[in-house]
């Protein structure tokens, strides 16, 4: 069990507001913390106020950031669940649906077998699940003019376990000794080639062209958590075309974005971007995570965490000026990798079962992901950020996205684990109901747990229609079983 105090005992804004710090911030980048944030957020103040970008109305500052469920059928088809979890994105009153979830580009570059898969052959049922989301957003809300849907594009990888739960068949694009031991691998032995990746780019050119037929609005090329895109930018010992420089690193993104505007005019294009990282986290002492090694022997983050000097974004920076000028302006901030840093990516107050206990209060994870999409979003002030890891926020998620949003440290918030439990939050709190607490996300990591242990995803502890599955208890005793 964590030792920081629970979200939901929080009352009063001055103590959340004292927790709401990061110290790599406070002492080396200039921010020093999130402005006042009130005890009470508006209904009728900024997260409702539709805007424009690139001459997209876009309702309001909600957004549902990618959830997959590893629920698709073993050819990559949705299945009931997979469109319930949709429909619940649609009908969430969210006015931006950044990517619904990883949709591998080809067979061998899913995370696991049941991974969508955007082939030729299951195009027109994803297209079909994409326009039943939308029919129910218009359901919902009278109109879906001023939404904005876009497909997220993945290759899995050192990740990828196309065929068996249990059973990776990595594709890397640089050694990383850590995580070769963590998984038994050789990276060596499964290093793609230039052509390769010559390759892969075509099939995310291909995919892209598909995801417009299917009504997509955008792609968003994958670059977070790990995964190919992901690793390339980590890629600064490999020799060839795409390693060395980060302009080399970033020849993978160039080349699908230029096949992109060449194949399929006029879609939209946007990255999901792990804007820091740092070295593998492992359990320590009273399975509190620790760093496995020292942070500054390692050279493989893309935007590395030292925790005497900070978080380093020159080539964060630099990378998304390259995306200006490319013409991408549509950026998802997310951090670290799901596996070996989870705290930086979803903090939660209970790890899953594979995970560790926070090294940190999860408040600060929070505060990290915010501050640091902040100096991007100062840099950057044309493009549009939507952040991620708010959810560990639980009663307090409106009252800090609506003072980060006025103070233009972000264009919108996004919603991952929250929009598990509780779909409705945006549609509930800008229509002045307030929250109901039943279904806020205590962030209990279950829906993680699921799919480590070879399940389906879902929010097994408050949404009743998994809350009763079988798949439920087994997670609940995984639980109990590691103590919380
Ligand atoms: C069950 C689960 C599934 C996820 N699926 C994806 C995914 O398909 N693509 C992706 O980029 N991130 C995925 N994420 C990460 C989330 O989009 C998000 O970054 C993370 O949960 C932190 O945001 P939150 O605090 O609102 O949960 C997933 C996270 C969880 C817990």
């Amino acid at each position: 069990m964590s030792e920081y105090r629970s979200m939901a005992t929080i009352k009063l804004a001055a103590d959340l507001q004292k927790r709401l710090v990061c110290p790599e911030f406070v002492h080396h980048q200039g921010w020093v913390q999130i402005p006042t944030v009130p005890d009470q957020a508006d209904p009728k103040g900024i997260l409702g106020k539709a805007f424009t970008h690139d001459g997209n109305p876009i309702g309001n500052r909600f957004a549902v950031l990618p959830m997959e469920g590893w629920d698709a059928t073993t050819e990559g088809k949705p299945t009931d669940l997979t469109k319930r979890r949709w429909h619940r994105f649609g009908s969430s009153g969210a006015k931006l649906i950044w990517g619904t979830e990883a949709v591998a580009v080809r067979h061998d570059g899913r995370a696991n077998p049941n991974q969508l898969l955007l082939n030729e052959t299951n195009l027109s049922p994803i297209a079909d699940l994409k326009k039943d989301m939308v029919e129910g957003h218009r359901t919902a809300f009278g109109t879906s003019s001023d939404l904005v849907v876009g497909l997220q594009l993945t290759h899995s990888g050192r990740f990828s376990r196309p065929n068996r739960k249990d059973h990776f068949e990595p594709l890397c694009v640089v050694e990383n000794p850590l995580l070769d031991g963590r998984y038994n691998i050789q990276s060596s032995e499964f290093m793609a080639t230039d052509d390769e990746l010559d390759r892969l780019i075509e099939d995310f050119i291909r995919a892209s062209v598909r995801a417009q037929k299917a009504g997509f609005d955008f792609v968003d090329v994958k670059h977070c958590h790990g995964y190919l895109g992901h690793e390339m930018l980590s890629a600064r010992h490999r020799p060839g075309r795409f390693g060395g420089s980060l302009e080399n690193r970033m020849r993978f993104l160039r080349e699908i974005v230029a096949g992109i505007k060449a194949k399929a005019p006029g879609l939209g294009i946007g990255v999901r971007l792990s804007i820091f990282d740092s070295i593998p986290f492992k359990p320590g002492a009273n399975q509190i995570g620790i760093p496995e090694g020292q942070p500054r022997d390692y050279d493989l983050a893309f935007g590395p965490i030292d925790p005497d000097y900070g978080i380093d974004l020159t080539e964060t920076v630099a990378f998304l000026q390259a995306c200006l000028d490319m013409g991408i302006r549509l950026i998802c901030t997310t951090a670290g990798n799901p596996y070996s840093t989870p705290h930086l990516q979803r903090p939660a107050q209970f790890p899953p079962t594979d995970g560790y206990l926070p090294p940190e209060d999860p408040c600060i994870g929070v505060t990290r992901q915010i501050l640091a999409t902040a100096s991007l979003k100062q840099h950057f002030p044309e493009m549009l950020f939507v952040g991620s890891g708010y959810s560990f926020l639980q009663d307090w998620l409106p009252q800090v996205a609506q003072t980060i949003v006025e103070a233009n440290m972000v264009d919108m918030v996004g919603l991952g684990r929250m929009i598990l439990a509780y779909p409705d939050l945006p549609a509930d709190f800008l229509g002045g109901k307030g929250l109901d607490k039943k279904r806020i996300c205590r962030t209990f990591s279950d829906c993680t747990t699921g799919p480590r242990k070879g399940m389906i995803s879902g929010c097994f502890p408050l949404d009743p229609f998994y809350k009763v599955m079988p798949e439920a208890e087994i997670v609940r005793s995984y639980r109990s079983q590691v103590g919380h």
